[in-house]
């Protein structure tokens, strides 16, 4: 499969192009082609060192679209509105999954939802050709990272179309000790992304760091 990360030269990008690389071919998408052509080449080293063969290039975020079966929307919210613009004629049939969380610090973190309910519904609403799959909200970036971590958790995720939704599930247990759970339609997404600034909330106030979700 083709899977472009827009904003893949991010944090949480990061970790998904490098679980996903031995398998997929990858499309790194930035603002900036010459930052996402160096991310793209510390992701294969990073992956050839461990002896994994990897396909990952560097792209505009326009051309990385253009290339994928699936794009991941891996920028923060704000920027995800106006991204989506530009995208707009290069989005056609592709799978767009959102793991983008609306959040605001004041004290502690907040969940800011748009008008539409949530992120996912709100960025369907912009884009009706494509079907938008909502995941990875709860996975921290740090665990994604470390390739030697089991990571143990679930991710929850939300859509509308059966087909697409069954596309990210594989993908999620691609992701090793990941479990993928349906968590219903898109709509639902809201519960998963309002569950971010609460995690991290709790981090803080108890001392630890990098939670998740997991279902007993
Ligand atoms: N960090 C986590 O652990 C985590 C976990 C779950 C979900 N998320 C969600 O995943 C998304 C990405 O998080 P992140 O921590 O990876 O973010 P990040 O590292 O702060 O940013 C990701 C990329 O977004 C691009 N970007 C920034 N501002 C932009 C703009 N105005 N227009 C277009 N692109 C812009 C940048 O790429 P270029 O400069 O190369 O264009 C940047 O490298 C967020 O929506 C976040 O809520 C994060």
């Amino acid at each position: 499969m083709k899977i472009a990360i827009l904003g893949g030269t991010g944090r949480i990008g990061e970790g998904l192009a490098c679980r996903w690389a031995s398998r997929h071919e990858i499309y790194i998408g930035s603002r900036d082609v010459d930052k996402a052509k160096d991310a793209a080449c510390g992701y294969s080293c990073q992956l050839t060192d461990r002896g994994i063969e990897c396909l990952i290039d560097g792209a505009s975020n326009k051309e990385a679209v253009e290339r994928a079966d699936v794009a991941v929307l891996s920028v923060p919210y704000e920027a995800a509105l106006g991204l989506i613009e530009c995208l707009r004629p290069v989005l056609k049939n592709q799978i767009v999954i959102s793991l983008v969380v609306p959040m605001k610090k004041n004290k502690w973190f907040e969940y800011t939802p748009p008008d539409e309910g949530c992120a996912a519904l709100h960025i369907q609403h912009l884009i009706p050709e494509v079907k938008v799959i909502s995941a990875y909200h709860n996975l921290s970036y740090r665990k994604l990272c470390n390739l030697d971590l089991d990571i143990e958790g679930d991710v929850v995720i939300c859509g509308d179309d059966t087909d697409a939704k069954q596309v990210v599930m594989n993908l999620t247990r691609e992701i090793r000790s990941v479990r993928p759970l349906d968590g219903g339609p898109l709509s639902e997404s809201r519960m998963i992304e309002s569950l971010t600034p609460f995690l991290i909330n709790m981090a803080i106030r108890n001392g630890l760091s990098d939670l998740g979700v997991k279902f007993v």
